[in-house]
């Protein structure tokens, strides 16, 4: 028996199901029951009826998917190095402080954040839905964190006055990304659409024909005529658009905006650590019971808008 069918018996075994993100290696996107953005990654969460949820992804995904489901075991294959540095950018007291400067503000913050920080936000929001939620709140100031480039993303999106807490929240991938790659690949691909994430820096957003989810890139690509794409994120969502046009045999161009944005934290998976986290049931997310509840509260806000 090869890994991929001890994965696969293991899984049945025991009731498992494996939700990866978008940016996983191509291996553990081909073995997963669901791949996804942050958003559909909290949907399916909170609608599976599996026992044990293996959450390839980073620190915050798999808290996120333990607060939807206390009362089951959710495990992560890997505990090391596992975090997404943009998540402990935001500490629970930036936030106390932030609102005891602001007590008219509304708190929304970004999921890529820790269940403390949830714990304390009146919503959290995900790049597919940022500005709908921020929209939804009755109030006219919201602080928002921690990326202060998804809050610029916002921004241009309400009225609503947005004050980005921390200062200077932001991904290390998302930030290599420069005026002069898009002015290089704009050069060498004239009739390529380019799609950047809103983790983007300002001026490269502006310069982008679409700012999107990476679900939202996924569809834009599908669903699109155009048969070139540039591709502002991660590098492994081209792996990922790719397997999806696998199924329909359609063939595009997808071009990364740059070959070194990796995201570290989330190349930390692989199948041996997915085989032996089903087999050993390791490595198990636990979080402290009051803070699941409140952090709750946030979440089921965001997810509650349209
Ligand atoms: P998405 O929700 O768009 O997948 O983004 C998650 C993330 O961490 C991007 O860096
Ligand atoms: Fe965090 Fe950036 Fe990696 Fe997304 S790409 S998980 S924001 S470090």
């Amino acid at each position: 028996m090869d890994i991929v069918q001890r994965i696969s018996q293991l899984k049945e075994e025991k009731n498992a199901v494996i939700l990866a993100h978008n940016y996983q290696r191509e291996e553990i996107q081909r073995i997963a029951d669901f791949v996804g953005d942050s958003l559909e990654l909290c949907i399916k969460a909170k609608e599976t009826d599996a026992d044990i949820i293996v959450f390839c992804g980073v620190d915050f995904m798999a808290e996120t998917a333990k607060i939807l489901n206390s009362d089951k075991k959710v495990l992560i294959p890997e505990i090391k190095d596992i975090e997404c540095p943009m998540a402990h950018q935001l500490p629970a007291e930036v936030v106390r402080k932030a609102k005891e400067e602001h007590p008219d503000a509304m708190v929304v913050v970004y999921v890529n954040t820790l269940a403390e920080t949830k714990a304390l936000a009146d919503a959290t929001c995900t790049s597919a839905n940022a500005d709908r939620v921020v929209n939804s709140l009755d109030c006219d100031k919201v602080l928002f964190g921690p990326d202060r480039n998804l809050a610029y993303f916002v921004s241009k999106r309400t009225d609503k006055e947005i004050i980005p807490i921390p200062e200077d929240g932001h991904c290390y991938v998302h930030k290599k990304f420069t005026v002069e790659d898009v002015k290089r690949v704009r050069r060498e691909y004239p009739n390529a659409e380019l799609l950047v994430h809103p983790e983007c820096d300002p001026e490269v957003q502006d310069l982008a024909d679409y700012v999107l989810s990476t679900g939202g890139m996924i569809r834009h690509v599908l669903n699109s005529d155009k048969k070139e794409f540039i591709i502002g994120t991660e590098c492994e969502l081209i792996t990922r658009i790719k397997l999806e046009l696998e199924k329909t045999g359609e063939e595009k161009v997808l071009i990364p905006l740059r070959k070194d944005a990796i995201c570290d934290p989330m190349k930390r998976i692989t199948l041996e650590k997915v085989e032996r986290c089903l087999r050993e049931e390791k490595y198990e997310i636990t979080l402290d019971e009051k803070i699941i509840k409140k952090a709750r509260i946030a979440i089921e806000r965001m997810l509650s808008v349209k």
